[in-house]
């Protein structure tokens, strides 16, 4: 099979659920007669990410046969490869009401109509059970099994729509939706592009890997989380500030494109990896970064787990080449960026710090060191945590 341009799809067919204007005209007209649901904010982003293809093949938030399948098999009905449900899940009590077959009005967490939903089916889970097959963990202390446990006990689905198509109200030029990201990649010339997932400022272990990347493929494609993140994660603006000044000072500007990824974060480590593949093939990425625990968050997951997770997919039911790369460091030794894999240093020659350690040495009033960080991006970090680093 091919597809006309570039990398295909997951599933081959860009998904695009947003409404026609003829489509919005007619719910616009209907809003007020439709029973109504609130979505919290990973709905929300979850409804965006679907209108947008980036969520392709799904069109909506998965029937029961796709989400057991996905919880037990990391497959969709149809066979397809897809490690995380998308469901809308609310109280029984919301749920009763509502007729399958029926249209529901899907409102933002401020009440906005922001998109429709067409109910095929509404059903029971078991938390428990995709906690533990999704999370490889029942413990409410994990912060993706806290949002299931928390969340409804029945399950909405079907097709969705999403009204229209909102600038980001933060990041607007960067917003760069599937179908935008893969006419980019086509007008540079790009036949090969590496994306990246992160949640947090780009450090010097992150440059490593991506450039490490970026001498075999033609492009990169710098794509972070924006969506809902723990508390204790850097916000978004901030990491977005830290994001261009990198790019200003140590990247060739011609072979990078920074774009938002509305997508919340699950923090389901192995399954994660394999999503937010999925994810960026539909961006029309052709290979995707795996490091040290990716998507991984206390100590769930082991250090490799998110990469020899792709061992249980073939590589062509995946459809994008995942590029895997060790705990990175810098090495005194050798005066560079290294892993075990290139550098003889024992382990007291190896600066690598934790985000934790980094959020500590800056409320001291220290900046991380050059060999983590690059000053310019810790001195915004400093900036934005309201540091007085000259103090020190
Ligand atoms: S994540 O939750 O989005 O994965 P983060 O933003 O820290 O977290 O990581 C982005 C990517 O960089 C992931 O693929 C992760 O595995 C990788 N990574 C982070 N730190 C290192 C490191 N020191 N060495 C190698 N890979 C790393």
């Amino acid at each position: 099979m091919s597809y006309r341009d570039g990398i295909a799809p997951h599933g081959m067919q860009l998904i695009n659920r947003v409404a026609t204007p003829e489509q919005k005209q007619e719910f616009l007209d209907k809003a007020d007669s439709l029973p109504r649901v609130q979505l919290d904010e990973r709905a929300v982003s979850d409804l965006e990410m679907i209108a947008i293809g980036g969520f392709s093949p799904l069109s909506g938030f998965m029937e029961h046969e796709d989400y057991e399948r996905v919880v037990v098999e990391m497959r969709l009905a149809n066979g397809l490869p897809w490690s995380i449900p998308i469901t809308l899940s609310v109280d029984e009590a919301i749920a009763e009401p509502l007729k399958e077959g029926s249209l529901i009005r899907l409102d933002n967490t401020s009440g906005r109509f922001i998109g429709v939903l067409q109910l095929t089916q509404k059903y029971h889970y078991d938390k428990a059970k995709e906690a533990v097959n999704v999370y490889r963990t029942d413990d409410i202390k994990h912060p993706g099994v806290k949002v299931v446990y928390d969340q409804g006990t029945v399950n909405l689905a079907g097709p969705v729509w999403l009204l229209e198509r909102h600038p980001h109200s933060l990041f607007p030029n960067y917003q760069i939706d599937p179908a935008a990201s893969r006419q980019m990649f086509k007008e540079k010339g790009w036949k090969t592009v590496v994306g990246f997932q992160t949640r947090n400022p780009i450090h010097r272990a992150h440059e490593y890997i991506q450039k490490c990347a970026l001498e075999t493929v033609d492009g990169l494609f710098l794509h972070p989380l924006v969506g809902a993140t723990k508390e204790d994660d850097i916000p978004a603006d901030v990491r977005m500030r830290c994001y261009e000044i990198l790019l200003e000072h140590y990247y060739p500007q011609d072979r990078v494109i920074l774009a938002i990824n509305p997508a919340a974060m699950r923090y389901a480590g192995p399954r994660e990896a394999i999503f937010h593949a999925l994810v960026r093939k539909n961006y029309g990425c052709t290979h995707f970064i795996v490091g040290r625990d990716h998507a991984g968050v206390g100590d769930y997951y082991g250090t490799y787990d998110a990469q020899y997770i792709f061992d249980e997919f073939e590589p062509a039911e995946l459809g994008i080449t995942p590029m895997m790369f060790e705990h990175a460091f810098y090495c005194k030794r050798t005066l560079q960026m290294a892993t075990t894999k290139t550098s003889p240093s024992k382990p007291e020659e190896r600066v690598h710090l934790s985000g934790t350690k980094v959020r500590e040495m800056l409320r001291r009033g220290e900046l991380p060191p050059p060999e983590f960080s690059r000053p310019e991006v810790a001195a915004e970090l400093a900036k934005a945590m309201r540091i007085p680093v000259e103090a020190k």
